[in-house]
């Protein structure tokens, strides 16, 4: 079996936190008993460039379940749990990862990966896809996955000029992924990153988080129930009225670079906050990233403005401007929550990963009969997704009555 991580010695530990993440992933336990069953991957190679974290781990061992074989490569640098890829390494499965690897090192492993003649592609960030397009032609998988945001805008441009000779699922477009893991998992764990990288109180702290979408407002609610004082920066009217009516300041980001104590961007889009902003900020403000890529911040510039650059925590390294203040940059700019933190928790990629599962299971069984372009998975998915996680979490859902059906589809009854 081919492989490429840290060191195999760490697979006990690792081996520990996988049990703990699949013991909170109940949905994909259940997708996993029917995968035992009847095999719907059986004999295909599915090659994931996912974050190499313990939940990802118990999606391998799922796609294993189906009668896949799951190869494992990192999709950032910085992500992976050496720990998890040894653990998943001792299962058998093929993974190309080690946190902290340079950009060579990192398209090795996605190159790797290709070299096994995947059937699926599951991407977190269009990284595979975008060699897929561009030096991996010889490869043409049945079709590939997509996790996130940034991912699906890049796949949807390629669609737009005419580019992608793929179908491809958008999994983050489904209700049960991006509703859940962006809100709710990104709004906790990028907390828990700047948390574990500063150890600084929040309460009475301003917080700035650029970019109101699904990952800002979770961002900001979590920020909100510590105690912090929120500040939106936003360039969308709705979102950032939004913003306004749940509460929190909604500035310009040259305002808010001069008011807030912790920085957050969550756009997707590049140099939200850049040189003119760090002219601005008061001495020890903190910033961080929870956006896919790590262009958020432009560090680039702000080593341009410094002095000195010094490592003061783990996950905390302080640039000294020549005025003097120091400005602190948690994870490198990279995602905050994977870098300084474990991700998010397994109880919201739970949804998050029975979609790609699921996604990988509907682009084999419609092998041959879809064109290049973007998919999202059916309705019916979503809620039946939801349904077993709502019971998972001890809900119960109201049924419609027969008479309330026949109003919700008719249109007579009227005032
Ligand atoms: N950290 C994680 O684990 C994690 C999880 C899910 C998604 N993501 C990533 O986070 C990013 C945001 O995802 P999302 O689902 O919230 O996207 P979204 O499209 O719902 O929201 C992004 C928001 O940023 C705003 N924006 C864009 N440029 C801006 C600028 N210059 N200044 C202020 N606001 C700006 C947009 O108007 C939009 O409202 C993406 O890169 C996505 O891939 C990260």
């Amino acid at each position: 079996m081919e492989y490429d991580i840290a060191s195999p010695t760490l697979s006990e530990q690792g081996s520990q936190r996988m049990a703990w993440a699949g013991r909170r992933m109940q949905v994909l336990a259940t997708l996993r008993q029917r995968f035992t069953t009847e095999k719907p991957l059986e004999g295909r190679t599915i090659a994931a460039c996912l974050h190499v974290t313990a939940e990802t781990a118990n999606l391998m061992l799922a796609l294993r379940d189906a009668g896949a074989r799951p190869i494992l490569c990192a999709s950032n640098p910085l992500s992976t749990q050496d720990d998890v890829a040894a653990a998943l390494v001792a299962e058998g499965i093929s993974v190309f990862a080690i946190r902290g690897e340079d950009s060579t090192s990192y398209y090795d492993h996605l190159n790797a990966a290709l070299d096994l003649e995947p059937d699926v592609t599951m991407d977190d960030g269009a990284d595979l896809a975008t060699l897929l397009h561009t030096s991996r032609t010889d490869i043409t998988p049945v079709g590939s996955t997509e996790e996130t945001t940034t991912g699906v805008i890049r796949l949807k441009a390629m669609a737009q000029d005419g580019t992608l000779r793929l179908p491809v699922v958008a999994v983050n477009d489904s209700a049960t992924k991006h509703l859940f893991d962006n809100r709710y998992g990104t709004g906790q764990s990028a907390l828990d990153g700047i948390i574990r990288a500063s150890n600084v109180l929040i309460a009475g702290l301003t917080m700035v988080v650029v970019g109101y979408g699904n990952c800002g407002r979770g961002v900001a609610d979590r920020a909100d129930g510590h105690g912090a004082k929120v500040v939106v920066v936003e360039v969308d009217p709705v979102r950032a009225l939004m913003a306004a009516m749940d509460g929190y300041q909604v500035m310009t980001a040259d305002a808010a670079a001069a008011v807030g104590d912790i920085f957050i961007t969550v756009t997707g889009n590049k140099h939200v906050l850049r040189g003119r902003h760090f002219e601005r900020m008061k001495d020890s403000a903190i910033i961080s990233n929870a956006g896919h890529f790590d262009i958020e911040l432009d560090l680039v510039a702000l080593g341009g403005m410094s002095t000195e650059k010094r490592q003061v925590r783990n996950n905390l390294e302080e640039y000294i401007l020549e005025d003097g203040r120091r400005i602190l940059v948690a994870a490198e700019g990279r995602l905050v929550n994977l870098g300084a933190a474990e991700g998010h928790p397994a109880d919201v990629m739970d949804m998050s990963f029975s979609n790609q599962a699921l996604a990988a299971e509907w682009l084999i069984a419609n092998e041959g009969k879809l064109d290049p372009g973007i998919y999202t998975l059916a309705d019916e998915i979503d809620r039946h997704v939801a349904t077993l996680k709502l019971e998972a979490l001890g809900g119960a859902l109201e049924t419609l009555t027969p008479e309330q059906e026949a109003y919700l589809t008719g249109w007579q009854e009227g005032t």
